[in-house]
Parts: C-alpha cells; sequence; structure tokens
C-alpha cells in the first residue's frame, strides 16, 4: 500500500481535495494518505506557510496530492507553490491538456502534454535595477537541467504510448540559452530512436497550436515558454476548470489542480473539483493504481458528457460534495 502526503490547501481546496478523497477510495485505490499543512491555513499554527512538517512528509512518502495554496503577503515568501518546488527540487511540470465531450472548446480531440522545465530560466527570478531607470533579469540555461528535462519528457512520452517530442525554444534570437537547450534536445533525442523528434520557434508554436493542435503529443520547454503555453494549451481544452499538473523530482512528485485556491467561492460547496480530481488520476497512474485512474478519468468524461451533476461551471447544478457522490457512485 502507498502512502500519500495530503495537503488540502486553502480557499477552495478543503472541498475539492474531499471530493477527490471520497472518489479515489470508492474507486478502490490501495492508499493510505497522510495529512498535513501547508498555506495562509498552515501560518497560524506553524509560524510559516511552507512547514518542515508537510516537506518531511512529501520527502518521506515520495509522493503527495495537493489542493492550492494561498500565499499570504508579507509572510516572505514569492510563492509558496514554488518555495514547495525548490526545497523538494521538483524540476518537472506535467501539465497534460485533454478534451472532453461536453466542455465547448475551439477543437475536438486534443490530446497534448507540456513538459515544462522548473527551475531555471528568466523564471528564476534573477533580476535588478540598474540605476533608477533600467532593469535587468537574467536568463539561465544549464546543459544539466536542460538534459534531465528532455530525458523526462522522452521517458513521458515512452511510458504514456506517447509517439512525438517536439522542443520549443527562440535559438534563432537566443543563441546561447536557447541554443544550449536546442543542442542538447536534441542529443538526447538521438537515445530514444523509437520516438519522433522535431523542434519549434515558440512564437510559431503559440500560432501552430491554435491553428492545428493535433499536430502535437509531448512538447518540452525551458520554465518561461512552459508557463506560458501550458495555459494556451489550458485554453484549448476549455479552461483551467479539467486541468491537473504534476511537479515531478527524482525523489517527488506532487499532483495538484492547475487552478488556484479561487476565495471567492470557498465554503460554498460550488467549486469545480474536476481538476483536482483528474490531479488524483494522475498520482495514481503514477504510482502504479491504473485500474482505479482508468475508472476515474472514465467516469469523469461520462458526467461532464451528461453535463447534469456537475458544477454550474460546467454547465449543471450540483455542488461540489454532489458531484463528488454522483462520480462515487459511477466509479465503485
Ligand atoms: P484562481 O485559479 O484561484 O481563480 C481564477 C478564476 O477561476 C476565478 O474567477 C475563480 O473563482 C475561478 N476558479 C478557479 N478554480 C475554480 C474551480 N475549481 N471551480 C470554479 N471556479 C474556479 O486564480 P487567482 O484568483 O489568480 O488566485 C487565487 C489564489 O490562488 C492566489 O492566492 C494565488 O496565489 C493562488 N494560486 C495557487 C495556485 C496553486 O496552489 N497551484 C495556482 C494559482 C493560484
Amino acid at each position: 500500500m502507498n502512502t500519500v502526503t495530503l495537503i488540502r490547501g486553502d480557499g477552495i481546496g478543503p472541498e475539492i481535495t474531499e471530493a477527490a478523497i471520497t472518489v479515489v477510495e470508492a474507486a478502490g485505490a490501495n492508499i493510505k494518505w497522510e495529512e498535513v499543512s501547508a498555506g495562509e491555513n498552515a501560518l497560524e499554527e506553524y509560524d510559516t506557510p511552507v512547514p518542515r512538517q508537510a516537506i518531511d512528509s512529501l520527502k518521506r512518502n515520495g509522493v503527495g496530492l495537493k489542493g492550492p495554496l494561498t500565499t499570504p503577503v508579507g509572510s516572505g515568501f514569492r510563492s509558496v507553490n514554488v518555495a514547495l518546488r525548490k526545497e523538494l527540487d521538483l524540476y518537472a511540470n506535467l501539465r497534460p491538456a485533454k478534451t472532453y465531450p461536453g466542455i465547448a472548446t475551439p477543437f475536438e480531440d486534443v490530446d497534448l502534454v507540456v513538459v515544462r522545465e522548473n527551475t531555471e530560466d528568466l523564471y528564476a527570478g534573477v533580476e535588478h535595477m540598474v540605476g533608477d531607470d533600467a532593469a535587468e533579469s537574467i536568463k539561465i540555461i544549464t546543459r544539466k537541467a536542460s538534459e534531465r528535462i528532455c530525458h523526462f519528457a522522452f521517458h513521458y512520452a515512452q511510458n504514456d504510448n506517447r509517439k512525438k517530442v517536439t522542443a520549443v525554444h527562440k535559438a534563432n534570437i537566443m543563441k546561447l540559452t536557447d541554443g544550449l537547450f536546442l543542442e542538447t534536445a536534441r542529443r538526447v533525442a538521438e537515445e530514444y530512436p523509437d520516438i519522433e523528434f522535431e523542434d519549434r520557434i515558440v512564437d510559431n508554436m503559440a500560432m501552430q497550436l491554435v491553428l492545428k493542435p493535433w499536430q502535437f503529443d509531448v512538447m518540452v520547454m525551458p520554465n518561461l515558454y512552459g508557463d506560458i503555453l501550458s495555459d494556451l494549451c489550458a485554453g484549448l481544452v476549455g479552461g483551467l476548470g479539467i486541468v491537473p499538473g504534476a511537479n515531478i523530482g527524482e525523489a517527488t512528485a506532487l499532483f495538484e489542480p492547475v487552478h488556484g485556491s479561487a476565495p471567492k467561492y470557498a465554503g460554498q460547496n460550488r467549486a469545480n473539483p474536476a481538476a483536482m480530481i483528474m490531479a488524483a488520476v494522475l498520482m495514481l497512474g503514477y504510482i502504479g493504481e491504473n485500474e482505479p485512474a482508468r475508472k476515474i478519468e472514465a467516469a469523469l468524461a461520462e458526467l461532464i458528457a451528461e453535463g447534469k451533476a456537475v458544477t454550474p461551471d460546467l454547465g449543471g447544478s450540483a455542488g461540489t460534495s454532489e458531484m463528488a457522490k454522483a462520480l462515487a457512485e459511477l466509479v465503485s
């Protein structure tokens, strides 16, 4: 039996986490939860939004499921989520984006995965003022980080039966930084002859994704392009309501919905739990609980297509807990 660290999170986090627990348990997954706090709700007890106890639990169990976290103003953290990723060296951000019948989208049959490098690039926030009227931000790309993210993308493609990896870059302009990323991607690709490889310049990639998304499969890219294109892909499949994400390192993987804590809906039993439930599906796949994962994803697709026992943003009139109950019935 796997022990999974559970962080309920802030805002709508507790409600959507409860929904995910209900569905995962109904599907018969062989796991045990170890609950810890992080985020705004942890401040009172631990005096920090990133308590040692949460980090230790994640390190010990190697896998976690978390609700969205609010970064408290004045806590000294730019982002609690980024702090967690740094502390655990979760270097790969994985964002699958898939269409489901019943959610209005510009295209049908989109099934894409963005693999984003999580630790460097302009996103590392190394910036400073140069006098009063100029500011500089430093873009860092290393061979080591590029290699491990590219290997991650190819491994993922192999394990998920995918056919192609596209490296995304701007090496025509940033010849040294993105050039190093591209050169590394090309070299790593040679080790995976069973997976097709191509590269695209990021601006062209953005256009191609909104014109013909089905050209692509797994995409791997540095941090900032990944930040932007993964949201573009979420938009292609109907927005943040259903999209899960994973942050994965050598020893630990943390699964979460892509959306935030939506404070305006907190405690109202109307938040859409689908992205959190899909995060649990990804987590179950990661630990080898494939049958419960498959059952939950199929049930969610069925419920969304039917459009009744789903939350208002998915066109239904159910509350968070009613949607969870309907799913639990379908999977048990
Ligand atoms: P948000 O994703 O919480 O909300 C954006 C919009 O989508 C809002 O209108 C919200 O009500 C709606 N929404 C989001 N999730 C929903 C759901 N499951 N069901 C129904 N409606 C939903 O983003 P926002 O407002 O920028 O951030 C709010 C807080 O969340 C901030 O403190 C931010 O730092 C945090 N955040 C945390 C993330 C994480 O833990 N991974 C990711 C993004 C934001």
